[in-house]
């Protein structure tokens, strides 16, 4: 990553206007605070919840605030008339006519379901997340969203975390580089792009290192945690010119991320140079009450404002409803209310609402239903999946070969678990399952038969997303265990193959959907097990958003490919990798722990005493992981050479160019994602085993070499040290590995001197 300046900001050169200055003079504090005011629109789960229930009612109350004018933006509206009908009432409402900014959660996707974001970060492909994301856009710019909550940047390292599979993994350069993927993707070339949304990545900051891997909770880290690793992907996403920034929920080493001025302030605004709008997360703002740091709702308000937020997203009243009698009182700085309501109103000019706030119904079902955008979804999916394993080259299956294949396991043929978690918009009916996607794939050359095998495994406590009617699906009550067993074994000893889909249904990931546990969840395993004592080859194909402990499956089966929860066109895009149709490229965004002991686990760790000593780290596992980061294999295989450095020593503010020759050994055409992964042998601080400091993907034809070249400059040296608690690049010595995984050994190195 590099520094840049804030006037490099794709958005920095759009200052305040006339027509917001004359807005601002003219509007009463009243108005100014419903400008700060996001409110959801709860018009689906009202159905679910019952009429006399809070959420029922809640339609109401927020009608109620449109008409006097007290609210800015909603949230939840992904109905296009519906969407225009709340904006007149919002213009009808406002003294000055102000339209709302409509925003959303567009996680991946929005009728078009994309892989998990965890899963577009596994393919390591810039340029296919940010299609993703531009056809994510289009979508919710088409039913009049103008605003993404998203990307989620957070550096995950502890997979008990459910939200994991929100973000990009472990790994702060990776992190950054598909932080900026996604903001261009929403975004567009600037803020009122045709055609694309407002990025809002989020949590900021640190919210991912939740204590235990329990979402919520708070987070203490370390100052180098925070800028080498925790900042950087939040950096880039500024850099790009990410137009808002969702605050988190969690206390930042005691302070609460939504209430903190050193971070909202010092570091956003100061260090990063950001000049977009800060909304809390939901309700963060009022739990300042909750985290015992806020004595009431208005003292919440006042210090939410005043420690750097713009606008408060609630789900029920307001804090910030409180900051009229709080400016009367002195206890807001006018100037911070002023600051705050023109960020929020340039930004509605630069989106052309003042001109053109309604959207057109008739033209949404047709972008919403545009084959090319499930043309992205597949290409998606297909880039996203990791071949984690494949003995003795068992993938790809020949179809001319096989009479029947089985399809196993009670996620083979679920919609709703296809897709994943964080979809509200989605068309369940246009969804391929993997089942769906195997079927239509021998359709004519095989026969093909499904088995659910064991009952749905169910969380203990259910999933807060039940109250949009939108779990995963459940059993039927008196569904028979033993039978659906033996059916299972059945098939499988009748079929030539065996595809068993199993992990973890989709409610069981994402927010509030953490785990003290990462085994397979139900009876998945014993399933695995019985359909592998037929016989009968298997091949895994796992659906998680999460690394699970799946040592018994990597000892027993010899082909497991990583499917995350591949959306609308996934069971199509598995189909085409199973039989070789196009060759899974995806590599691992993290480290895959043998068990849940093992965690939080990742690739860019320091060393230290008796490092190699068998059993000095745990007595009762090894201490490496199950697959290491960036681990994905193809259909072919490569080698790398010795890797050059054009010249060492180099100065300090110098850089190194390193080459590297990359054979592909098989003969089979491939793709090959080379990592660069740098180490620094003494400095101001101890520096990490590995550090990823550059990828490439690189196409090479079967049986030819591609040569492929990495520039390492100071800011891939430079780094925050606990020593000099500063900013640092050292004269020193520096070993370079180049490979397809943090396991690299094609090695060279170079000096760096003062
Ligand atoms: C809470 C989540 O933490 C956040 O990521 C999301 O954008 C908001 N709810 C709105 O749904």
């Amino acid at each position: 990553m590099t520094e840049s300046t804030p006037q490099e900001h794709a958005h920095a050169s759009a200052g305040p206007s006339e027509r917001v200055e004359r807005l601002l003079a003219a509007m009463s504090v009243e108005e100014k605070v419903g400008q700060l005011t996001q409110l959801f629109y709860f018009g689906g789960p009202a159905s679910v919840a019952g009429a006399d229930s809070e959420i029922a009612q809640q339609p109401r109350m927020v009608e109620g605030a449109l008409a006097r004018g007290a609210v800015g933006s909603l949230l939840f509206v992904t109905d296009p008339a519906e969407n225009n009908r709340l904006q007149q009432l919002a213009i009808d409402g406002s003294a000055h006519r102000i339209p709302v900014i409509f925003g959303f959660d567009v996680i991946h996707g929005f009728r078009t379901i994309f892989p998990v974001p965890i899963a577009l970060a596994a393919s390591w492909n810039p340029d296919l997340i940010t299609q993703a994301q531009s056809v994510a856009a289009r979508e919710a710019r088409a039913v009049g969203i103008h605003w993404a909550f998203a990307p989620m940047v957070d550096i995950a390292r502890d997979p008990r975390w459910g939200r994991i599979v929100e973000g990009a993994g472990e790994d702060p350069y990776l992190g950054a580089v598909v932080a900026a993927a996604q903001v261009r993707g929403f975004q567009g070339d600037h803020i009122g792009a045709p055609d694309h949304i407002l990025a809002g990545p989020k949590h900021f900051a640190g919210y991912g290192a939740a204590l235990g891997g329990r979402d919520y909770d708070e987070v203490d880290l370390s100052d180098q945690e925070f800028w080498n690793t925790y900042l950087p992907p939040f950096r880039a996403a500024v850099e790009a010119g990410a137009a808002n920034i969702m605050s988190a929920y969690m206390d930042l080493n005691g302070v609460p991320a939504t209430g903190n001025a050193w971070l909202l302030t010092d570091v956003l605004r100061d260090a990063l140079g950001f000049d977009g709008f800060v909304v809390t997360d939901a309700n963060a703002a009022k739990d300042l009450e909750t985290h015992h740091f806020a004595a009431d709702p208005a003292d919440a308000a006042v210090r939410a404002i005043t420690a750097g937020v713009d606008m408060e997203m609630a789900i029920f009243e307001p804090a910030f409803a409180h900051l009229v009698d709080a400016v009367a009182a002195g206890r807001v700085d006018t100037a911070r209310l002023d600051e705050a309501v023109r960020r929020i109103l340039t930004v509605k000019e630069q989106l052309g609402l003042f001109d053109d706030p309604f959207v057109d119904v008739d033209t949404a079902e047709q972008v919403l239903t545009d084959p090319a955008h499930r043309a992205v979804a597949r290409a998606a999916a297909e880039g996203a999946a990791v071949l984690l394993r494949n003995d003795n080259g068992v993938l790809p299956l020949h179809a001319e070969s096989v009479n029947t294949v089985a399809v196993i396991g009670p996620l083979a043929d679920s919609a709703r678990d296809t897709i994943g978690p964080w979809v509200f918009a989605y068309d369940g009916d246009e969804t391929v399952t993997i089942a769906d996607g195997i079927r239509a794939r021998l359709q004519g050359i095989a026969e093909v038969t499904v088995a659910q095998g064991v009952p749905r495994p169910t969380r203990t406590f259910p999933s807060m997303f039940d109250m949009w009617g939108d779990g995963s699906p459940k059993d039927p009550s008196g569904f028979d265990a033993d039978s659906a067993l033996q059916h299972a074994v059945d098939t499988a000893t009748q079929a030539d193959f065996a595809i068993v889909v199993i992990g973890e249904q989709q409610d069981m990931i994402g927010e509030s959907a953490s785990r003290s546990d990462l085994s397979l969840p139900g009876d998945q395993l014993r399933l695995l097990e019985a359909v592998v004592a037929t016989g009968t080859p298997v091949v895994v194909v796992l659906m998680s958003g999460r690394p699970l402990d799946i040592r018994w499956v990597a000892e027993h089966v010899p082909a497991i490919l990583q499917a995350w929860y591949p959306g609308t066109r996934g069971g199509e895009a598995v189909a085409r990798l199973l039989f070789g149709d196009t060759a899974p490229t995806g590599k691992l965004p993290f480290t895959w722990p043998r068990n849940v002991g093992q965690v939080p686990m990742h690739h860019a760790v320091t060393r230290s005493h008796a490092p190699n000593d068998q059993g000095r780290r745990y007595w009762d596992v090894a201490s490496t992981p199950l697959y290491p980061f960036g681990h994905g294999l193809t259909y072919t295989h490569f080698e790398y050479g010795t890797p050059r450095v054009d010249h060492s020593p180099i100065p300090l503010d110098g850089a190194v160019t390193v080459t590297v020759d990359i054979t592909n050994v098989g003969d089979r055409d491939g793709t090959e994602t080379a990592q660069l992964y740098l180490h620094q042998r003494f400095g101001t601080s101890s520096r990490p085993l590995r550090q990823l400091v550059g990828f490439q993907r690189v196409q090479i034809a079967a049986g030819a070499t591609e040569t492929v070249t990495f520039t390492i400059g100071a800011e891939a040296r430079r780094y925050w040290s606990a020593a000099t608690r500063d900013w640092v690049t050292d004269a020193s010595q520096f070993d370079v590995w180049v490979g397809g995984s943090a396991d690299a050994t094609a090695h060279t190195e170079f000096t760096v001197e003062r």
